[in-house]
């Protein structure tokens, strides 16, 4: 049983930018699975459209069993939607906010105050609920937020980004409570992320996604494999031979791929231990020295540069984080 399928899901903004580009893909029912990808790659406009936020401009997607397009109404009654960006009134206290989502989503008057208790006692943040969650930390709020997107019990819950901005024992923490809402929910959770380390940790499954197209899916431990026994990594002496050196390499058997960033030589190889004496013997017959070498079992970084051709590490998403953030601070300010 599948909680989330999309065939073909296209998104085309009206300024033009082709945001999703025809993507298929299958979520199976209490499983965690990730889209992993850098800023732009289309996370944020594919978990929009899941959640009838956005039309989607063409293909076709399905969750907890429902049409995206045509039932909206039964796709909301099962979702539960973090946004990347935070939306909590911060005049507000944490237990009031929740009690203002509860309101919004409907939830039986009874159910309100014990589904309220413990959800913040799930978050742990029960001894701070009636405090105004402009006190709270970057980490309280993201608490108190994915708290909120559990108030109705959804059979699937969206989290877009849902570390991004928060420091690295933070993030850590709030792996914690998705694994343990997950333990206790057994909910299909459909996560996005650009830090490798997240999608490793938490997602059974991930798919990476870039220019609005998943380049592959798997588990992180069969995506690693598939990379095989060992990345060879070489810094060399910029040299007038280095692309001749980058072709006989790719020649070499066992050699998959090479791909080359200034002075790092990043290999591919099934066999790092026999296929790095060659590397330096061409290099030595070609003149260009190594200064330093490094062969290291595969990461899900380098399953990303494998299956991109680019890294992921890159901190422009911080900074639109950081431009969103002032920009609410701004408006608040003038209200
Ligand atoms: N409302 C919008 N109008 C036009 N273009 C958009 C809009 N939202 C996002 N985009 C563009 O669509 C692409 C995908 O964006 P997004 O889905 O936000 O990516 P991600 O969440 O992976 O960072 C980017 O090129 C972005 O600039
Ligand atoms: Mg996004």
């Amino acid at each position: 049983m599948y909680s989330i399928q999309t065939k073909d899901l296209k998104k085309i903004y009206t300024s033009g930018t082709v945001a999703v580009d025809g993507i298929s893909f299958d979520v199976e029912e209490g499983e965690i699975f990730g889209f992993l990808g850098p800023n732009g790659a289309g996370k944020s406009t594919t978990m929009m459209i899941l959640t009838t936020l956005l039309k989607p401009s063409g293909g076709q997607a399905f969750v907890a069993g429902f049409d995206v397009s045509t039932q909206q109404k039964n796709v909301r009654a099962n979702i539960g939607y973090v946004q990347q960006d935070i939306t909590i009134d911060e005049y507000l206290t944490g237990r009031e906010n929740l009690l203002l989502q509860a309101r919004l989503n409907h939830i039986p008057k009874d159910q309100i105050k014990p589904r309220i208790n413990d959800l913040l006692d799930l978050v742990e943040l029960d001894d701070k609920a009636d405090d105004a969650a402009i006190t709270y930390s970057g980490g309280m709020r993201k608490r108190l937020e994915i708290a909120g997107g559990l108030l109705h019990r959804p059979k699937v819950l969206f989290l877009d980004e849902p570390t991004v901005g928060l420091d690295i024992q933070t993030r850590q923490k709030i792996w914690e409570y998705i694994k343990k809402i997950h333990n206790e929910y057994k909910m299909t959770i459909f996560l996005t992320t650009h830090y490798m380390e997240e999608a490793d940790r938490l997602c059974s499954k991930v798919g990476i996604i870039d220019h609005g197209k998943i380049q592959t899916i798997d588990s992180p431990s069969s995506l690693k494999s598939k990379l095989g026994g060992g990345i060879i990594t070489i810094t060399i002496e910029n040299s007038p031979a280095k692309e001749e050196l980058v072709s006989k390499t790719k020649q070499i058997e066992f050699v998959r791929d090479v791909t080359i960033s200034d002075e790092k030589l990043t290999i591919f190889s099934s066999k790092g231990t026999e296929v790095a004496p060659m590397i330096f013997s061409l290099a030595s017959n070609l003149g260009v020295s190594i200064k330093t070498v490094s062969i290291t079992q595969p990461s899900l970084d380098d399953v990303f540069l494998s299956f991109t051709g680019h890294d992921l590490r890159d901190d422009t998403t911080q900074k639109s984080y950081n431009r969103r953030k002032e920009y609410r601070l701004k408006q608040r300010m003038k209200t």
